[in-house]
């Protein structure tokens, strides 16, 4: 019995340091909270994880106990209960389950008060369309059309409106806030709000199909003044190509299926189905958090969206080595 006791004890204390392990990867931290939100539902899951501590520790106590005095009741005959009081059965199995669900129900309700914000005229205001599988970002009172990066001035409420093209997503970024779901046909806000600058990974919380784990996105959290020039920047059509080569990559790019499907102001392209790439190479990431945004990747995801994130709805566009380069040269020009 004591070397099953002991195996069960080492099994616990490998799964305990591999959530613990798990918590120092690269994946997105709850516990690494960086505004008030996330810092209520950070506390929240201290909480918990407190709580569910102090019962794994009280209940296996309990089981050692319990083991112990049976092995001493086999030794000695005729072991009676020594208090008349309610069996313990009483107080372990409906008293105390029901105090602590009672203590994680009002915590958990208080959270949910403190989170629900109403919205406030003074509020920036983003709209976020979620769509298989990248997130379109528009700042309606700005007049702003981007994709897959959410720009926010550090220090200040933003209100997230959330909706959905197609199918039901859900905007997650768990340094900042908790999941709120993307529904076809309803719109679903929050607030969220940076205290300290930084690029903080968001993605996707509900299964929306094979690529789900591959619609990632970046909130980019900057000081109020680095915000207010980049709406300028973001807020200006597309600058015209200034070498020959880009001249040659616009002409492809009006001329081909790209401007069927993508938009750039101040061009003819006009296209909804993808993102808008009016100021793509100010964006760090293509293909919604897939690949960083660079040369060779760019020129593979062209060439070959399908190898990257099949079922995407990018086909792949066959160029002549030339006009890969012209078009590359083009898309990297619009800063
Ligand atoms: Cu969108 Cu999962």
């Amino acid at each position: 019995m004591r070397r099953w006791i002991g195996k069960a004890f080492c099994w616990s204390a490998i799964l305990v340091s591999l959530l613990g392990a798990s918590a120092c990867s690269r994946a997105p931290a709850v516990l690494d909270p960086h505004g008030p939100a996330a810092v209520q539902i950070s506390g929240l899951s201290w909480l918990l994880i407190g709580l569910g501590t102090l019962v794994y520790v009280g209940v296996s106590g309990f089981l050692l106990a319990a083991l112990f005095r049976r092995r001493q009741a086999q030794r000695a005959v005729g072991v009676s209960r020594e208090n008349g009081g309610p069996p313990i059965v009483i107080w372990g199995g409906i008293v105390m389950p029901v105090v602590v669900l009672l203590i994680v129900f009002g915590l958990t309700l208080n959270t949910l008060i403190a989170l629900s914000a109403p919205e406030h005229p003074d509020e920036l205001v983003i709209n976020v369309i979620g769509h298989q599988w990248w997130w379109e970002v528009e700042y309606p009172a700005q007049e702003i059309l981007t994709a897959n990066e959410i720009h926010i001035p550090v220090g200040q409420p933003v209100r997230i409106r959330l909706m959905a093209e197609d199918v039901i997503h859900s905007f997650w970024v768990p340094q900042l806030h908790g999941k709120l779901d993307m529904i076809p046909g309803q719109t679903n806000t929050f607030r969220i709000q940076a205290d300290t600058p930084g690029a903080y990974r968001g993605l996707c919380a509900e299964f929306c199909g094979i690529q789900h784990a591959r619609m990632l996105f970046l909130v980019v959290a900057k000081a109020p003044a680095d915000f207010v020039a980049w709406v300028e920047t973001q807020r200006a059509p597309a600058a015209a190509p200034t070498t020959t080569l880009a001249e040659q990559g616009q002409a492809l790019f009006l001329d081909s299926t790209c401007a069927q499907c993508h938009a750039i102001a101040g061009t003819t392209a006009a296209g909804q189905l993808g993102p808008d790439l009016t100021h793509f190479a100010s964006r760090s990431e293509i293909a919604a958090g897939v690949l960083e945004n660079n040369r060779t990747n760019l020129a593979t995801w062209i060439t070959d969206p399908q190898k990257i994130k099949r079922g995407s709805l990018m086909p792949a566009t066959l160029l002549t080595v030339t006009e890969l380069e012209a078009l590359l040269a083009y898309l990297e020009s619009l800063k």
